[in-house]
């Protein structure tokens, strides 16, 4: 495909500037058939002009049925024939088994709940996404709203729903899938260049649907362990940190997990590392302690129909020494 050089395709997603292999073939996928169409347009314009240009003789109406069979029945079927060959072979592609990083999303209402397991099969995942895997003791790393990917090796993601159903869809990386409550769904991706990118939910699920996007970061393999060694690790926090004891004293944890302490909430986001993740209220603001704040204290009007609650009750010097811990918990 041409660079695309339009305000909306910086890249970060667009499905025109692709940078993996299924976004790349979806990209091929609509130049053929838009090539194709304006191919098949400029015939039949012509085929019409002739016709209203040119006045019928004797021994025509042979030859008409001629062109009839041939360019109205014959031609058409042979072209949609190859199209639908040709899309049946991109499907299968995309369906073939991803070997090397195997990831669980869930999509929540509106955010989306990561679990990275190594080493899992595929049956593992019912019990990765419906019991508590730490509880179980499976070696599973928890994130939330971000997605990183090593570059060029197929990454399989799994996909589920708790309740309504969302649609996972990075335009620069891969076509779309749905999560749907009651079945998991597997999507495999490529990416092919690294880089930032974003993904969004691309089916209507609630108030906030259009605020439920996350972060993509495609890397060098490198990169993406070091990365996913950091998530692993427990949060480091003081046990008599003002910020941490508001954090248990005003109910935060029983929604929420942050590892290596008594947060072990299951309901919301896992926090582990919520100051190391680029956005906050799942790539709706940058992670800055003003916003962790905005955040806390703002939810609903933030996030309409958020099953979080605002905490607009607490004083405004205590949210703040909530905020500041969150922060730093990298
Ligand atoms: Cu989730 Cu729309």
């Amino acid at each position: 495909m041409a660079e695309c050089v339009l305000p909306p395709c910086n890249g970060l997603q667009s499905a025109l500037a692709p940078a993996g292999l299924e976004a790349e073939r979806v990209a091929d996928l609509l130049g053929i058939l838009f090539g194709g169409g304006a191919l098949i347009w400029l015939l039949v314009m012509v085929a019409a002009l002739y016709a209203a240009r040119t006045s019928p003789g004797p021994g025509t109406e042979a030859a008409a049925r001629r062109f009839i069979v041939w360019a109205g029945a014959i031609l058409p079927t042979v072209i949609l024939a190859a199209l639908l060959g040709y899309g049946l072979a991109l499907m299968a592609d995309l369906r073939s088994a991803g070997e090397n990083v195997r990831i669980a999303i869930s999509g929540e209402r509106f955010w989306w709940r990561v679990r990275y397991a190594a080493g899992a099969r595929e049956r593992d995942w019912h019990e990765t996404f419906f019991t508590d895997a730490h509880a179980a003791g499976n070696a599973v790393v928890d994130t939330a709203n971000e997605l990183y990917l090593p570059v060029g090796e197929r990454s399989e993601l799994f996909l589920y729903s708790p309740d309504v159903i969302h649609s996972l869809w990075i335009p620069a990386l891969a076509g779309k899938m749905d999560l749907i409550p009651g079945r998991v769904n597997r999507l495999v991706l490529e990416p092919t260049r690294t880089g930032s990118y974003r993904g969004v939910c691309a089916e209507f699920c609630g108030a906030s649907h259009g605020l439920m996007a996350f972060d993509v970061r495609v890397t060098s393999r490198g990169e993406f362990d070091r990365w996913l060694e950091a998530r692993s690790k427990p949060a480091h926090v003081a046990p008599d940190d003002d910020g941490y004891r508001l954090f248990l004293a005003n109910g935060c944890a029983a929604c929420h997990t942050v590892r290596g302490t008594e947060a072990n909430g299951r309901v919301g986001p896992d926090l582990t590392h919520v100051g190391g993740r680029a956005t906050v209220g799942a790539a709706l603001l940058p992670t800055t302690r003003e916003n962790l704040k905005r955040f806390i204290m703002q939810t609903t009007h933030l996030k309409p129909q958020a099953q979080m609650p605002a905490f607009d009750m607490l004083p405004e010097s205590e949210v703040e020494e909530i905020a500041r811990w969150l922060e730093q918990l990298q």
